[in-house]
């Protein structure tokens, strides 16, 4: 193990410019003007893990954005890991929030980095975490101590609900087959406070349209008789919640599993202080689901978001208008037994139900993805709290992640395989917001830490 380490120690600066060289490629999934830059960013991962030492990389073409498979075979008789991550980022709207440009990269000092954190879309979700296991994996070789065989998965269509990797995953199962698969797509509780994240939301979002008069009215000639769409929205939205933050669509809270107290208690163990929380935000007080705390809040319920809305007039200045439609995006954090399928139909049938006769509504479900939890008490859950806990030098606390990454649960259900999900971002990294930064601590302790998973996994595994 020392060899790695050593060889890790002294390519430090190598490991960081070629990240830069990754993050300046503008990878954003979502929207089709970047599809040559994600195309290239694909190209540059089959790239760098052949340069790495993987005996085989191919790109595969989807109806979408290219995957991105790798592998090495050092003995068909060994465990095999696979590692899953994305090369696609979210969009960096808006620009103008951004203190340096998202596709150029620079190093910063911040309050929580003292040491330093890169500035970029895909720093943290997940370029950079995505690199780290590219930069282990080249140190295992290099030093001639990879104990296993290694796959690497890395997609171009995450951030966009991983439309192509179900059809990818059932038409590939060989290829794909292992023994566990390995993710760094999460974050820690502090740079001094490692953990492992157990579980994941689900999420089901759909956007919805709101129609009234047949054009835009004058909003003084009309208005006062005709219902306005925009304020309808609002009020149907608005009754999506009630008083005690809990969501009013019925049967939607029907297939949600309730935690035994003591289940609670344990996740609550967590270190976490409200104060700082608002303080971080500039918020005075928070506001959740009456009952529960900030951490169950955001990790065992389910929750509703508008995501955006508009319509009307939203340019300079005033006009005085009544518009004709109105539109959001909302989302649905799911939890482990709620199924996205069903409750997209629940909400499309109460939000229907809801619109008063003056409007009509349309509802179109997006993306969705089932919610994970997985065990503790396997060998690649032992060897992942092993591997921080040489690292850190503490043990990793147990959490459950508010955010998705719905092809866990699809890896389960297609490949029959378990996943461990070690990731080092923080919360506080502005992943999918302006300014997103990854810390130079957690880079390299990412770097760091993958390979003693790799030792500690293999050798249970004997
Ligand atoms: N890496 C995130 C998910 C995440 C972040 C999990 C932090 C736990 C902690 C992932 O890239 C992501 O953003 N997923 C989307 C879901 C997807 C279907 C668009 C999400 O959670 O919104
Ligand atoms: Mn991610
Ligand atoms: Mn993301």
């Amino acid at each position: 193990m020392s060899a790695v380490q050593d060889y890790l120690k002294s390519n430090k600066e190598r490991q960081l410019s070629e990240l830069l060289d990754f993050l300046r490629i503008p990878s954003v999934s979502a929207d089709p003007k970047f599809a040559k830059d994600v195309r290239r960013t694909a190209e540059f991962v089959k790239k760098s893990l052949l340069d790495a030492g993987a005996g085989k990389a191919e790109i595969h073409d989807t109806p979408g954005h290219p995957i991105v498979y790798a592998e090495k075979i050092i003995d068909p008789k060994k465990p095999t890991v696979l590692v899953y991550g994305h090369y696609d980022v979210q969009p960096p709207d808006p620009l103008e929030l951004w203190d340096s440009p998202p596709f150029e990269p620079v190093v910063k000092k911040t309050p929580l980095h003292p040491a330093g954190a890169i500035f970029a879309r895909g720093s943290c979700d997940d370029k950079g975490q995505v690199y780290m296991h590219v930069k282990a994996f080249e140190a295992m070789v290099a030093t001639d101590s990879l104990p296993c065989n290694v796959k690497f998965l890395i997609e171009g269509e995450e951030e966009v609900g991983s439309k192509n990797l179900e059809n990818f995953c059932r038409a590939n199962q060989a290829k794909l087959a292992c023994d566990v698969i390995l993710i760094s797509d999460t974050s820690i509780i502090a740079n001094n406070v490692p953990s492992l994240t157990v579980g994941l939301r689900g999420l089901s979002y759909l956007e919805v349209e709101v129609i009234g008069p047949n054009r835009d009215l004058h909003s003084g000639v009309y208005g006062g008789a005709v219902g306005n769409p925009a304020s309808i929205l609002c009020e149907m939205i608005a009754s999506m919640k009630d008083k005690k933050g809990r969501i009013t669509i019925p049967g939607f809270y029907d297939d949600v599993v309730k935690l035994k107290p003591s289940e609670r208690k344990e996740l609550n163990k967590a270190p976490f202080k409200l104060n700082a929380y608002m303080k971080d935000l500039g918020i005075k007080e928070t506001k959740g689901e009456e009952g529960y705390t900030v951490i169950e809040q955001t990790s065992i319920r389910p929750t509703f978001e508008v995501n955006g809305m508009w319509g009307g007039y939203i340019g300079e200045g005033a006009k005085t208008v009544l518009p004709s439609k109105a539109y959001a995006k909302v989302s649905m954090r799911l939890v482990p037994n709620q199924k996205s399928e069903k409750i997209t139909k629940l909400f499309t049938k109460h939000f229907e139900k809801i619109a008063p006769k003056s409007v009509k509504v349309k509802v179109t479900p997006h993306h969705g993805g089932e919610a994970a939890v997985t065990p503790t008490d396997t060998a690649e859950y032992l060897a992942a709290m092993q591997a921080m806990k040489t690292t850190f030098k503490k043990n990793p606390i147990p959490v459950r992640g508010g955010g998705s990454i719905p092809i866990v649960a699809l890896f389960e259900k297609v490949l029959k395989v378990k996943t461990v999900m070690m990731g080092f971002g923080l919360d506080s990294d502005n992943i999918h917001s302006p300014n997103e930064h990854y810390g130079l601590f957690n880079y390299y302790k990412g770097i760091e830490t993958i390979p003693y998973f790799f030792e500690y996994y293999s050798a249970m595994k004997k």
